[in-house]
């Protein structure tokens, strides 16, 4: 099945889908099986990390899906305890074994760490992968603004991406400002809010009912009308397919407007200034 989602298109000209699959508290040896469902689905882009565990299982997936290498956008991403220059670039190769493949899309730094110190000499061995061509772009996930500042000023490649939580409680103003005043396209993780809550919140319902259409498929609607790249998890099969089912209506000024008042600048997970966790 060929792909129902748009691309966007990254600051070095490479492709990425707008909507993808993540595999975030997936075991290995059920990612096979989610990946397959939806690969099957017509999902062209997989979110795994060296931390999910699931490296082995989301590759195996993309062999065995028969669709070809070059049709499917693999991000992965490097953990707290591989930053440096040299640890990050071994991370890299055990990462490429477990997956089974030899280029990644997008690699991304998973935390900056900022007690660590490290993200600067991280990235340039991000930078060595790139020029190699090893990886299609090289990005970060979890960066504050401050710590982009640092990584502008003291390198060369603007990050393709920032993959931060962002949905309706957590709007993320101040970064996304920041990444469009850069060139970066901003990743939403979490987009659903985790399946803890959003989903039933009476505006979310409300404007689900007025289209037709599920509260999921609404919020993951005003992520793509924002312009974030998406990237629900599911372990169910009908909601794999449901949510990829997005590509046929929209929101109007006033279902936007109603879920841009459900900020309340509430994180689901730790605060990336003070999260150094290995
Ligand atoms: N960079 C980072 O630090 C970071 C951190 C967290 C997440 N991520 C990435 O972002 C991805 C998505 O985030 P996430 O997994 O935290 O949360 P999410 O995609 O916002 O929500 C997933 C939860 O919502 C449920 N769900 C999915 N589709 C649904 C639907 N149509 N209707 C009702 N419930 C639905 C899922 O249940 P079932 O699976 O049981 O169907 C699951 O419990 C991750 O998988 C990972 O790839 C990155």
């Amino acid at each position: 099945m060929s792909s129902k989602v748009p691309p966007i298109i990254l600051n070095n000209g490479v492709e990425m889908p707008q909507l993808g699959f993540g595999v975030w508290q997936v075991p290995d040896d059920e990612a096979e099986q989610a990946v397959a469902a939806a690969l099957e689905a017509g999902y062209r882009s997989i979110d795994t990390a060296a931390i999910y565990g699931n490296e082995t299982g989301t590759g195996k997936a993309v062999a065995a899906s028969g669709v070809p290498r070059e049709d499917v956008f693999v991000t992965t991403k490097v953990w707290n305890s591989d930053h440096g220059y040299d640890s990050t670039l071994r991370a890299f190769d055990t990462s490429l074994e477990r997956l089974g493949l030899e280029y990644v899309d997008l690699y991304l730094i998973h935390w900056p760490t900022p007690a660590r110190g490290t993200y600067v000499d991280t990235y340039k061995a991000f930078e060595k992968l790139l020029a190699d061509e090893r990886v299609r772009a090289i990005g970060v996930s979890n960066f504050l603004p401050e710590h982009l500042e640092r990584l502008i000023e003291e390198t060369s490649v603007v990050p393709a991406v920032n993959q931060i939580e962002l949905h309706p409680h957590l709007q993320q103003h101040a970064s996304r400002e920041f990444h469009a005043e850069h060139g970066i396209a901003t990743e939403a993780w979490s987009p659903l809010g985790s399946g803890k809550g959003l989903l039933e919140v009476p505006a979310i319902v409300a404007i689900a009912q007025k289209h037709g259409r599920t509260p999921a498929q609404v919020v993951l609607r005003w992520h793509l009308q924002l312009g974030n790249v998406v990237i629900p998890k599911s372990v169910t099969p009908a909601r794999i397919k449901e949510n990829i089912e997005v590509f046929d209506f929209s929101l109007d000024d006033e279902d936007l407007a109603a879920i841009s008042a459900l900020n309340e600048d509430r994180r689901l997970g730790p605060d990336p200034a003070e999260f150094n966790a290995a």
